[in-house]
């Protein structure tokens, strides 16, 4: 479980997170949803210790994130795997290095132990046979297979996705999803997913939460997304409902 307790945020006066409160559950797929420019990235910048939020609690279970050091925090960081926008692999390492570094940085595990998990991880992600090859050689969604493998690597307690399927055609787009939404379960672990595609929403959505100009304005599950009778969350839903009923070869 993670709690945010009011937290805000500004940049140069402007704010972009109000007061923010909300829960994420454990074993459950978390979605956080919102129109470009909501404050998504922001609030999942300031979960994870990359951005400093100017007020507010930050609980990952029992223990106050906001309140602990650079050695408190470093214990949690440990446990958290991260997936950011566009997959942020090492271009000059190849897969099976990208997967290793976090097992290097965060562990005491053997050499054997770690190629271990790096084949496991792997074939979780059912890429087989990749390890030799670089982040260029790889198409869009076997990046994000390679990025969910080094998350999951760590065996993380909480795990942030940042738009996992940016720049993914639909049907990969939701072979991903699925991905992160059974991986949740299987690993029992806190997943924070911020998208603005309700596809994901309807596909895995377990929690919702809709954040508007940087505020909590709703929060359901996705059975209750579609009658909510909020005008703003209405906008945002069916705006790219829409979008999904249009003929694919009649749209812009
Ligand atoms: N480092 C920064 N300095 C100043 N303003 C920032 C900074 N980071 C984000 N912002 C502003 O905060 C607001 C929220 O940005 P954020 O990236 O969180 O939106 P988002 O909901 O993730 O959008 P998208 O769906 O396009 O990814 C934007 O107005 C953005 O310009
Ligand atoms: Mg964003």
């Amino acid at each position: 479980m993670i709690r945010v307790e009011n937290l805000s945020k500004s940049f140069d006066g402007q704010p972009v997170l109000r007061d923010v409160s909300l829960a994420f559950v454990q074993g459950k797929t978390n979605l956080i949803i919102g129109r470009s420019g909501s404050g998504k990235t922001v609030l999942m910048k300031c979960l994870v210790g990359l951005l400093e939020a100017d007020s507010g609690q930050i609980w990952y279970d029992d223990r106050d994130f906001s309140s602990l050091g650079f050695r408190g925090r470093r214990l949690i960081r440990k446990e958290l795997g991260m997936l950011f926008q566009g997959a942020a692999l090492f271009d000059s390492m190849n897969v099976n290095d990208n997967i290793l570094f976090p097992l290097n940085m965060f562990t005491n595990m053997s050499h054997k132990e770690k190629q271990q998990r790096v084949d496991f991880c792997l074939d979780r992600v059912d890429l087989q046979n990749v390890h030799h090859l670089y982040p260029s050689d790889l198409s869009g969604g076997m990046k994000k297979r390679v990025a969910i493998a080094r998350a999951i690597a760590i065996k993380p307690r909480y795990l942030f996705c940042d738009e996992p399927n940016s720049g993914l055609d639909p049907p990969t787009a939701i072979l991903i999803d699925k991905l992160i939404s059974e991986i949740t379960s299987e690993l029992n672990i806190t997943t924070v997913v911020n998208t603005h595609d309700m596809n994901s929403v309807m596909e895995i959505g377990d929690t919702v939460a809709f954040i508007h100009r940087g505020a909590l304005w709703w929060t359901g599950s996705r059975k209750e997304i579609l009658h909510t009778g909020n005008n703003e969350l209405n906008q945002f839903v069916y705006a790219t409902e829409l979008m999904r009923t249009i003929k694919p070869e009649t749209r812009p």
